[in-house]
C-alpha cells in the first residue's frame, strides 16, 4: 500500500501567512501541520509516501522531512505545477503507486481520535478486496464540503461536492483509501465546471460500479480541515488542551514510527536529543523510557 499526501494549493485563503510559505508546512500548536497527515498514513502502516507539492514549496519540504528517515519512512516528491484538482494526484503519482493500492490524504487535514487506527487498518483490507473507503464526519456547514449521502445501513447512495442543498450532513473528509487501477480510474475522471478534476467525481466512478464505502468518525473523533484562520486556531487548541491534559504529543510521526518498528531506540534517542529543549523532546525521552509497545 502506497500512500500519497497533497499539499499543493496556494493557499491564498490563509493570506497573509501564506504569502511566503506554503500552508502545510504552518505550525497547528507544536508540530508543521504535515506532520497530521503523514501521521495518519503512518498509523495505516504506510510507509511509502509522495509529498506532491507547489514547484516553489518543494525545496521547504525536502528541508523539513528529507528523504523520510527520520520517521523510518521512504519519501518522495513530485510537484503539482498548478492546482487542476485532487484527483490529479493520482495521475501525477502512477509511476510511484504502480500496481499497488494506495491512500490520498490532504495535506491541511487533522484526524483524532483513539479508534483511528483500526478503522485505517479496516481501510487498508478493503482496498486490498477492490474497494475504495471514504470516512464521513458530520458538520453544520455541509455547502462547504464534498458530501456523502447514506442510507439507514450507511451504504453510500450518493457523492456530491459542495451542494448548494446538501441531502446529509456527512462531510466527506480528506482521506481516501484506493484499490489497485486508482491511476486508471482517474484519468477517466472529465474536469468540473471549475475546471478541476474533482476527487468527489472520482469516488463517484467507484460508487457508480458498487466499489464505494463509507467510515463514518463518530462523537469519539475530531477531524479539522484547517482552511481558514478560526479553524486553524481551534485544531492548535485542540491538540494544545489533549496534549497538556496528558502529558503526551498526539499525531507524532517518531512515536508511531518507533511503535511500527520503524525507529531504533538509537534513532528515537537523536530525534530526542535534537529536540530536547521543548516539549515534543522530552515526550520522546518519555516513550523511550517506557520503551515499544508489546
Ligand atoms: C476538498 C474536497 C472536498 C472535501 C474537502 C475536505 O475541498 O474537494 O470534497 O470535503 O477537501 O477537506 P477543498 O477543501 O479543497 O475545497
Amino acid at each position: 500500500m502506497k500512500g500519497i499526501v497533497l499539499a499543493g494549493g496556494s493557499g491564498t485563503r490563509l493570506y497573509p501567512i501564506t504569502e511566503a510559505t506554503s500552508k502545510q508546512i504552518i505550525p497547528v500548536y507544536d508540530k508543521p501541520m504535515i506532520y497530521y497527515p503523514l501521521s495518519v498514513l503512518m498509523q495505516a502502516g504506510i510507509r511509502d509516501i509522495l509529498i506532491i507539492t507547489t514547484p516553489e514549496d518543494q525545496i521547504n519540504f525536502k528541508r523539513l522531512l528529507e528523504d523520510g528517515h527520520k520517521f523510518g519512512l521512504n519519501l518522495e516528491y513530485t510537484v503539482q505545477p498548478s492546482p487542476d484538482g485532487l484527483a490529479q494526484a493520482l495521475l501525477l503519482g502512477r509511476d510511484f503507486i504502480g500496481d499497488d493500492c494506495c491512500a490520498l490524504i490532504l495535506g491541511d487535514n487533522i484526524f483524532y481520535g483513539s479508534g483511528l487506527e483500526k478503522k485505517l487498518k479496516q481501510a487498508v483490507i478493503n482496498a486490498e478486496k477492490g474497494l475504495t473507503t471514504i470516512f464521513g464526519y458530520q458538520v453544520k456547514d455541509p455547502e462547504r464540503f464534498g458530501i456523502m449521502e447514506l442510507d439507514i445501513n450507511n451504504n453510500v447512495l450518493g457523492v456530491e461536492e459542495k451542494p448548494e442543498h446538501p441531502k446529509s450532513d456527512y462531510a466527506i473528509t480528506g482521506l481516501y483509501f484506493y484499490p489497485k487501477g486508482v491511476s486508471d480510474m482517474a484519468s477517466r475522471v472529465k474536469p468540473s465546471a471549475r475546471g478541476e478534476l474533482e476527487i468527489t467525481d472520482l469516488n463517484r466512478l467507484y460508487l457508480e460500479e458498487s466499489k464505494l464505502k463509507a467510515c463514518l468518525l463518530g462523537l469519539g473523533y475530531s477531524w479539522f480541515d484547517t482552511g481558514t484562520f478560526d479553524s486553524l486556531l481551534d485544531a492548535a487548541n485542540m491538540i494544545k488542551s489533549i496534549q497538556n491534559n496528558r502529558d503526551s504529543v498526539i499525531c507524532c510521526p517518531e512515536v508511531i514510527a518507533y511503535h511500527n518498528n520503524w525507529l531504533t531506540d538509537k534513532e528515537l534517542e537523536d530525534r530526542a536529543i535534537l529536540l530536547q529543549k521543548n516539549a515534543y523532546g522530552k515526550y520522546l525521552f518519555k516513550v523511550l523510557k517506557k520503551g515499544k509497545k508489546k
